[in-house]
């Protein structure tokens, strides 16, 4: 029988007189306990317990795809899909459950806005706070498609001024695009004078709400996107392989699929059906997922978005207080917790943030992410990426006082060992 072995040993990084080897985690029960885990912007963990529950559930009872069978069980699947889809509806504040359309995962949501609307001699404007999901799709376009692309700057805080987007505005711009919040300073962009922008100039407006979404209440229409995209397993606390996109009534007309195949309606017809969502939703859909989703939609909802809110920005406040005394600690970002989403990055004495990240694994079980976070052009503005990008804590419901207070401690350790070193 084949092996697969690692070909060479597991990589040592060395500073100064500390050695981190990287290792192989075994779990054993209550391990789970002593997981400090603050890479919620990655996704979250852990879920509410209905999650887990709906997908077993799923998984041992129902066990069926929707818009297909003529059974029970199947009528059940369909059932539970299309309440994720009106809870999702209540959350956004829009109107039209069916105009909310099922991905893959955040970047794939972002790849149909974008692959879907951007045709040869298009412009559009993006911002360097923006995501790889975004960026390197727009970066494709512009190579083998003849899509014109804007990246423009941000300040010193992580967040871009609309005047620069105004400025930026060509004949030929069809679109903007802008992520929310930043998933590496946290900074909350401004939105609705954004989209008043594009209302303004009669362009297509796509937000990124991956690292917002079920973080703050959003009201999908008064930000004026007509293209709303977010991932399932972050914010939302659903389980991973799900992202949504709405599409603002109208605009499904001018957002092309982009895969075509069977939905288990008009299936005398070999055209995809323009109804939504069928028009964007060919395949199986991954209802463990999405059933997971409404609940964690549903957990959200009856904890209410703004008291969600109010406790990141109490818990975003006290990393950011907790970091700021450290000597050897530098902070990125809008530093003030009411402008920005609980995610919080920092570089420690001028030390490999992958090596921080990992002493703070090996010391503390605190669990963050060390590096570029997909996000190359925010780095570069930053000045990070020589440093090897920075050290992120991100925060979720189920993040506790104590957790930010070891995070800082252990940070402190870190700094204060490095500097006398
Ligand atoms: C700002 C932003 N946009 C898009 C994405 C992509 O989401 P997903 O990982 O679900 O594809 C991420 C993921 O980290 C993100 O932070």
């Amino acid at each position: 029988m084949r092996r697969f072995e690692c070909a060479s040993p597991p990589p040592v990084v060395r500073v100064h007189k500390l050695v981190v080897r990287s290792r192989r985690v075994t779990y054993h029960p209550g391990m789970k306990a002593r997981r400090i885990y603050l890479d919620n912007a990655a996704t979250s963990w852990p879920k509410p317990e209905a999650v887990y529950e709906a997908v077993d559930w799923y998984q041992r009872e129902l066990g069926t795809t929707t818009g297909r069978g003529a059974y029970r069980e199947a009528d059940e699947a369909a059932h539970r899909v299309r309440s994720t889809r009106e809870r999702l509806a209540r959350l956004l504040g829009v109107a039209e459950p069916d105009h909310i359309v099922f991905t893959a995962n955040g970047t794939e949501s972002l790849n149909l806005a974008l692959h879907g609307v951007l045709r040869p001699g298009d412009h559009v404007i993006t911002s360097v706070v923006d995501h790889n999901s975004v960026l390197r799709p727009l970066r494709f376009l512009e190579e083998y498609h003849g899509v014109a692309v804007d990246r423009v700057s941000c300040g010193h805080d992580g967040i871009v001024d609309p005047q620069t987007i105004r400025r930026a505005i060509r004949p030929q711009t069809r679109m903007i695009a802008l992520v929310h919040a930043s998933n590496v300073t946290g900074a909350l962009q401004p939105i609705e004078a954004v989209g008043a922008l594009a209302a303004e100039h009669g362009l297509m407006y796509l937000v990124d709400a991956a690292q917002s979404l079920g973080h703050l209440p959003i009201d999908v229409p008064r930000t004026g996107a007509h293209l709303f995209a977010a991932p399932a397993h972050k914010g939302l606390l659903g389980p991973s392989g799900l992202g949504l996109l709405y599409i603002a009534p109208g605009c499904e007309q001018f957002v092309r699929p982009l895969r075509q195949g069977g939905t288990g309606t008009q299936s005398d017809e070999d055209r995809q059906p323009d109804s939504l969502p069928d028009k964007y939703e060919p395949g199986n859909l991954n209802v463990p997922a999405v059933l997971g989703l409404g609940e964690g939609v549903s957990y959200l909802q009856q904890l209410g978005l703004e008291q969600v809110q109010r406790q990141g920005e109490e818990l975003t406040a006290r990393l950011i207080e907790g970091f700021s005394g450290i000597d050897g600690v530098v902070l990125y970002g809008p530093r003030d917790a009411r402008r920005q989403v609980g995610v919080v990055s920092i570089s420690v004495a001028g030390v490999d943030p992958r090596v921080v990240a990992a002493m703070l694994d090996s010391s503390r079980r605190v669990q963050v992410r060390a590096g570029i976070h997909c996000a190359p052009l925010m780095h570069r503005t930053l000045g990070t990426t020589e440093l090897g990008g920075t050290v992120r804590f991100s925060t979720s419901v189920f993040t506790t006082v104590d957790d930010i207070d070891a995070a800082v401690e252990a940070v402190a350790d870190i700094a204060r060992a490095m500097v006398v070193a």
